[in-house]
């Protein structure tokens, strides 16, 4: 079902507009470099969100906004205490009823880990968008102005209840589907398999699917100060068992692997992993490939050696999803597998 909304031809009086609170985190989309041709050479997470928001002509026809700038980093250093702040003051800002909708901006880097875990977590029905760039502010043609645009115009005008959104290079992608798939490109964010859930352009929004897996109000998981380590691991060609021996002696509760093509895993890995379940380490094996899914092998190996199939997720999301059930007191590869099944 498409559900296109454009803005009215008449200006809507400011008094009426929507109120969209937006969150600043740092990233790129707040960084600056030397000069304007400098795109890589840049320091991330060094502009406040006043900032940001001046660099955006025609905000204030859009929304009422309310800023804060909740954190100025590179989001390659994202700390698990500042998901915990993030999620707590996005559900303080959804119960409030001077608040119509959410904008977080981001660094591209873990965007995608932040934004599942926000979706899994935050509890509302209110647009909850993030944003990001893959030029600095400082930049020739940076990115980021138009992308913040785009999200204030999605938390705007997108229905209720669609979980958290990640509005990029004009796409509207689902959190939980939504992967950085460039180093450089502009078009840095796909959702691989499934693809976008809608675009946004010159204010015009458009939904042509909905996520159908559990979010936010339907989400059985709650955000805590709490997180259990679970580490990743991938398979490779003449991977030893050292790192996984390591984080077994280190004491993490899980690990996610990346395996080769459908989860699949190298004898001495697969060994390793086995000693680890065997030792009470949740298991979950996920694919290095980036996109299709894992399928869950019953009798020869997740079945007789207690490992979890992410299913569709990557290793970086499955990772949040398994800190977030462990957290919550899910134990054993049964009732961790149901987890993954259902989220
Ligand atoms: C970051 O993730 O904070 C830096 C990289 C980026 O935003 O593109």
């Amino acid at each position: 079902m498409n559900t296109p909304v454009t803005p009215s031809s008449s200006p809507t009086p400011a008094h009426t507009l929507p109120r969209i609170a937006v969150l600043a985190t740092g990233g790129t989309i707040a960084g600056a470099a030397p000069d304007a041709t400098n795109t890589a050479g840049y320091q991330a997470g060094v502009i406040g969100v006043g900032q940001l928001l001046d660099a955006v002509p025609g905000l204030g026809a859009i929304a009422r906004i309310h800023a804060e700038q909740v954190a100025s980093i590179d989001s390659k250093d994202m700390p698990l205490a500042l998901w915990t702040q993030l999620a707590q003051r996005v559900n303080a800002l959804l119960a409030s009823d001077d608040v119509d909708g959410v904008v977080i901006t981001h660094g591209t880097d873990t965007l995608e880990e932040t934004a599942y875990l926000l979706h899994l977590t935050v509890k509302g029905t209110k647009p909850v968008v993030m944003t990001a760039a893959m030029r600095p502010a400082s930049a020739l043609s940076a990115d980021g102005p138009l992308n913040l645009l785009n999200a204030v115009t999605v938390a705007a005008n997108a229905a209720a209840g669609q979980g958290v959104l990640v509005a990029f290079n004009n796409r509207i992608h689902c959190a939980r589907d939504v992967t950085k798939v460039s180093t450089y490109a502009v078009d840095a964010f796909q959702s691989p398999e499934v693809g976008a859930l809608g675009w946004v352009q010159d204010g015009r929004v458009e939904f042509q699917r909905r996520a159908l897996r559990p979010h936010t109000v339907d989400s059985a998981f709650v955000i805590g100060a709490q997180w259990p380590q679970v580490e990743i691991v991938a398979s490779y060609a003449g991977v030893s068992r050292a790192a996984v021996d390591a984080l077994v002696v280190a004491g993490v509760r899980g690990i996610v692997v990346a395996g080769t093509g459908n989860g699949s895993l190298h004898a001495t890995l697969q060994q390793a992993l086995a000693d680890a379940a065997a030792q009470g380490v949740a298991i979950v094996r996920a694919s290095r490939t980036g996109s299709g899914h894992v399928m869950r092998n019953g009798a020869a190996q997740d079945g007789a050696l207690g490992f979890v199939s992410a299913g569709t997720l990557n290793p970086y999301k499955a990772r949040v999803l398994l800190m977030l059930a462990l957290a919550a007191g899910h134990a054993g590869a049964a009732a961790l597998q149901q987890v993954f099944d259902t989220y």
